[in-house]
């Protein structure tokens, strides 16, 4: 499983991860990213499998500032 969260500071608001991975990734009421995995709360403590695995791959190599940290195990 892969755990991921949003650094906020480094987000640009570009949109280019909600697009990619809607499940994964929504914007705030600042228009910034967080994760929107039931119960994450941009915590990075929500498993990823499957299928989403791979929209988060490449919502990652989508993001402009890297902004979105990935790790295999929960960040919390
Ligand atoms: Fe922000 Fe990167 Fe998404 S800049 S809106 S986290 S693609």
């Amino acid at each position: 499983a892969k755990y991921t969260v949003v650094e906020k500071g480094e987000c640009i608001a570009c949109g280019s991860c909600g697009a990619t991975a809607p499940e994964i990734f929504d914007f705030d009421a600042e228009g910034l990213a967080e994760v929107v995995l039931e119960g994450d709360n941009n915590k990075g403590v929500t498993a990823i499998e499957g299928d989403l695995v791979e929209a988060l791959e490449e919502a990652v190599e989508s993001c402009p500032t890297s902004c979105i940290k990935v790790a295999e195990v929960a960040f919390a």
